[in-house]
């Protein structure tokens, strides 16, 4: 059976040929992306943060964080203790955001975070004090300034309408306002990359990406500014948020885009948007083994040919029981017990057909993370004229956390892929909280420091030019 299930599993399996052949495409996508006059019709947005400096161990204080990007929202009220370089999360509060909140009216959303917000600051008697946020919120956004983001589009499920094209602070400033019951103060908006990359930065002062693996994937790093050619000024760098979970909306992946792939997104809210991200990231990746399961029943090839109800029901396999099924110990009795859950007959071939379908759905996932992140550390080595770049990278999300060997497989072929490169990993403990701080921090370091800068830094952030 293992022989007849091999050519159907076959499109997944992408060698290494095929891995730098992605990286040279993505490779093209970044640079399109930074350009004045290709910006526009460019997949990878490559956006630019405003963030200019990563952490230098002096920030101190204390800051509220918000963040929204997943299923939950959170309020985090975080001290940055400069003795110790260490970030400490005082308190935090989760609220959840119910599904039809996701997809209903701007205003329900905006007022449900506000009133988080507005509990949160009761509870922790910081009433009458106006400390600085951060604000991660984890969407493409083209930002103007710090504190002025414009949500491009909503990605991994969220979708209310007219919240596109309008900048996030003011809506929740006007949210915040219509309660009148507290006041917030300087508002710095961060995406949950650049969240995680400044997290680590305070501990690793090489850490110059971040990079994302849970509900959605995405990276940011460290650019040189003479290459950012929508913002003026060619000294020093620049952050900048690559969203390239965009990859492939230009058609650029087709060759190695499955049927799956392409079910998948034709049945997403958003079809035709984030088509690398749907063949990764922890959103897509149970229904892409849910799909292959259905063909390979329907092929005989498991569960003699018979399928389950509950298997034809969309989302009904999480990705989260593909690192069950996958764990070295406990894997096969972890299958059995998912399999008999969804209702289906199984003997002990089907279960190990059904952990060689997710380790090559994770697999190729890892893989293909590993290609894009091995395109910018190169990107970043060739733009520094080294033989050798070493450099950090701050991790989060939860399928490189939970997934038992995503890691590893990720790890390996990036070296493979990028073998002047030295990169380490660093797992990111609460980028979109600590990190939302630590990037207001870092804000307020350089305007305590030098007014001036702080001066140039807005209108830097000014002249980010209309096209
Ligand atoms: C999606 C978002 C991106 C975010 C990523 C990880 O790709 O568009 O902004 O960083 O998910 O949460």
């Amino acid at each position: 059976v293992l022989q007849r299930v091999q050519p159907v599993l076959q499109p997944l399996r992408l060698s290494l040929d095929k891995l730098r052949d992605v990286s040279s495409r993505l490779h093209k996508g970044l640079v399109q992306g930074l350009g004045k006059h290709s910006h526009h019709r460019a997949a990878v947005k490559m956006l630019p943060t405003f963030v200019r400096a990563t952490p230098d161990g002096t920030e101190k204080g204390d800051f509220l964080a918000l963040d929204l990007g997943g299923t939950n929202f959170r309020v985090l009220h975080v001290r940055v203790l400069q003795a110790e370089q260490k970030v400490v999360k005082m308190d935090s509060q989760i609220c959840v955001v119910p599904k039809d909140m996701m997809t209903g009216a701007t205003q329900q959303l905006f007022d449900h975070i506000a009133s988080c917000l507005g509990d949160f600051i009761a509870s922790q008697e910081l009433k009458g004090q106006t400390l600085p946020l951060g604000f991660t919120f984890s969407f493409p956004c083209e930002q103007k300034e710090i504190d002025k983001s414009i949500l491009i589009r909503w990605t991994k499920g969220f979708n209310c309408p007219g919240v596109e094209g309008r900048d996030v602070v003011t809506l929740l400033r006007d949210a915040v306002r219509r309660r009148g019951d507290y006041d917030i103060g300087s508002v710095a908006m961060v995406n949950d990359t650049v969240g995680t990359m400044m997290s680590c930065g305070y501990k690793d002062q090489s850490c110059e990406i971040g990079m994302i693996i849970g509900t959605g994937t995405n990276a940011c790093y460290m650019e040189e500014m003479k290459n950012v050619k929508r913002v003026e000024g060619e000294d020093g760098r620049m952050c900048i948020n690559t969203e390239w979970g965009g990859f492939g909306d230009d058609g650029s992946l087709r060759d190695i885009q499955t049927e799956f792939d392409q079910m998948v997104d034709k049945t997403s809210i958003n079809p035709g948007v984030h088509i690398f991200e749907k063949m990764i990231s922890g959103m897509y990746l149970g229904e892409i083994v849910r799909l292959l399961l259905l063909r390979l029943s329907e092929e005989k090839l498991l569960f003699k040919g018979q399928k389950s109800e509950v298997l034809q029901t969309p989302e009904i396999f999480q990705t989260k029981f593909i690192s069950e099924i996958e764990e070295e110990d406990t894997g096969l009795d972890n299958a059995r017990r998912i399999l008999t859950q969804l209702d289906l007959q199984w003997d002990e071939a089907d279960v190990r057909v059904v952990r060689l379908v997710c380790d090559t759905v994770s697999s190729r996932s890892a893989r293909l993370c590993a290609a894009a992140l091995a395109t910018i550390a190169n990107k970043m080595r060739l733009n520094r004229g080294l033989d050798r770049l070493q450099t950090t990278v701050g991790v989060d999300g939860t399928v490189y956390r939970k997934h038992p060997n995503f890691s590893e497989e990720l790890q390996l072929t990036v070296r493979l892929l990028a073998p002047e490169c030295s990169i380490t990993f660093l797992v990111s403990e609460d980028g979109s909280g600590k990190g939302a701080a630590m990037v207001t921090a870092v804000a307020q370091r350089l305007c305590v420091l030098f007014p001036c800068l702080h001066f140039l830094i807005k209108s830097y952030m000014s002249d980010l030019k209309n096209e």
